[in-house]
Order: structure tokens, then sequence, then C-alpha cells
């Protein structure tokens, strides 16, 4: 099922999808690099890069640290945003019109898809078709990123889907802050992925989650007073003795990240 797509405010800022740049840097470094067979020319799409394409050229200057040749495409609806992006193009980087049904060109493949910023204007109901609309264009073993971040970055909360042979697995819910907006599990309500935005209320699954994070960070701060990178790595411990699926690997506490990837996939 395909969704319409639709007109969207282009804002957007250099920098501020480079907490999920680092995330990925580091736990998809292997998907990143990867060079066999139709992964050779795998590219990067970034879906809806703003009236800049500033997030787009950081990523790519990222990435290409691990896979040099990484060709790298920008997909916008807007046609004026595209035709200022050109001048950033080059061999390896493309800017092009386009929706959700991407405009790969024949024999392209892709490996990570990239759609920050630019579901709020849908319904939620449309956000599943929409990940199905994305992710079929996958290589088995691709990454969907989708979801939602703070107009600087500092907050982010994003799906992360995986092309497996039945079709699109909810891998994992991840969420990041650099901790210069302080620490609260609050603080990522207002910044969750489009489908989850508005269910953060009693009786739904990710109230459930919130309020024990809110309970887990209580019980930490209750142990004496905690700087927020210190009372964010204990409400995370905390969170994992209470909800399965919590990766609580040294390098994702220390540096504001939770992942949460439940057996079975993150409920719809
Ligand atoms: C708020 S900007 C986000 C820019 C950037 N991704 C970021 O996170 O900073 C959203 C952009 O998505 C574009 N957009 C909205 N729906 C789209 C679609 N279906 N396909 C491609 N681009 C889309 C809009 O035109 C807009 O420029």
């Amino acid at each position: 099922m395909t969704s319409p797509d639709r007109k969207t405010r282009g804002r957007t800022a250099p920098g501020r999808l480079q907490g999920l740049d680092a995330y990925l840097l580091h736990e998809e470094s292997a998907l990143l690099a990867r060079r066999e067979d139709a992964w050779a020319h795998a590219a990067f799409v970034d879906v809806g890069f703003g009236e800049h394409p500033w997030t787009t050229l950081d990523s790519a200057r990222a990435f290409r640290d691990i896979h040099p040749e990484l060709p790298v495409v920008g997909v916008e609806l807007e046609a004026h945003r595209v035709a200022a992006a050109q001048e950033y193009a080059d061999a390896l980087t493309d800017f092009r019109q386009g929706g959700f049904s991407l405009p790969l060109r024949p024999g392209e493949t892709v490996r990570l898809i990239r759609a920050m910023n630019l579901l709020r204007g849908y319904r939620p109901e449309d956000v599943p078709g929409i990940h199905h609309t994305l992710g079929q264009v996958l290589l088995e073993g691709g990454l969907l990123v989708e979801g939602s971040t703070d107009t600087s970055g500092a907050v982010l909360v994003a799906h992360l889907l995986r092309r497996v042979p039945e079709g699109l697995a909810r891998e994992a819910l991840l969420f990041h802050t650099d901790f210069s907006r302080g620490f609260a599990p609050v603080l990522f309500r207002d910044w969750l992925p489009r489908d989850f935005r508005r269910r953060v209320k009693p009786g739904e699954p990710i109230h459930a989650f919130f309020a024990q994070w809110t309970e887990a960070w209580a019980q930490a701060r209750a142990t004496g007073p905690l700087e927020p990178p210190e009372a964010f790595r204990q409400s995370v411990l905390g969170l994992a003795e209470r909800i399965e699926g919590i990766v609580t690997q040294d390098w994702l506490l220390e540096h504001g990240y939770v992942l949460w990837r439940p057996r079975g996939g993150v409920f719809q």
C-alpha cells in the first residue's frame, strides 16, 4: 500500500542528525561497509533532505570514512529543493525529485534508507504503508531508519526496521540525547516517531514503556544527586531489569543511546 506524498516544511540544520550518524557508524559499520555482490554499489538514500541537503552531506562524509565509494542519493518531494541541492552533487552524490516510491534507476540497490523528520504531516495510520513502500527496495539485511528529532538534533527517537525474507521487521526503537537539554525520560515524548507520538496514554504499550523508565529513573535519583549522564545510565540499567530487550552496552550508555530491541520486534 502506498500513501500519498504530502508537502511539508523543509526546516533542517547542519549536524542535526550527527547523533544518528554516530550510532550507525558504531553499530551498523558492517552494513555500511559491505561490498560483496549486489552490495558493491548499494546506496544510502536520504528521503526528505529538506530546504538544504546539509544532513545528507554530513552523513555522506561520515559514512565514507568506512566506505569511500558509498553512493548517496538525496530524495525530496519539492523540485526547488532538489534544484538548489545540485551544486553539491558529484560522481557519488545525487539529488533527485521523488517521494516514498523512491526514484531509483534500473539496477540500483539500497543498503540504508533514512527518513527523519518528515512524517509529522502524515496520518499515523499511514505510517505502516509508508514503511512498507520505502522498505521494499532494501537489500535483504538492509535498514530503514524513520523517526524525529528536535530542531537541533539534541533529542532523537527512531524506528530501526530491517529488511528480512518475510518483509520488514520492526527490529528496534532507538533513543538518543546529547544531554544538552538535561535528562528525564519524558524528554523523548514529544520526539517519538509519528505512529507513537500521540499514544503516550494509559493503556498503550508506549505509555507503559515510559512509566517503567520514569520509575527506574526516579529510583536511580533516590540513591543520590546524579548528573544527567549518570542518571541516564542508571535509569537505563533499571529499565533493563523491568523490560526485555534493552541493550546495555557501555558505548551506548556512555553516549546517550537507549536501544530497545525486543524479541519478536517493537509493537505496532
Ligand atoms: C523537516 S524537513 C527534514 C529535513 C531533514 N531530513 C532533517 O531531518 O533535518 C522534511 C522534508 O521532507 C520532505 N518530504 C515530505 N514528504 C516527502 C516524501 N513523501 N518524499 C520525499 N520528501 C518528502 C519535505 O519536502 C521537507 O523538505
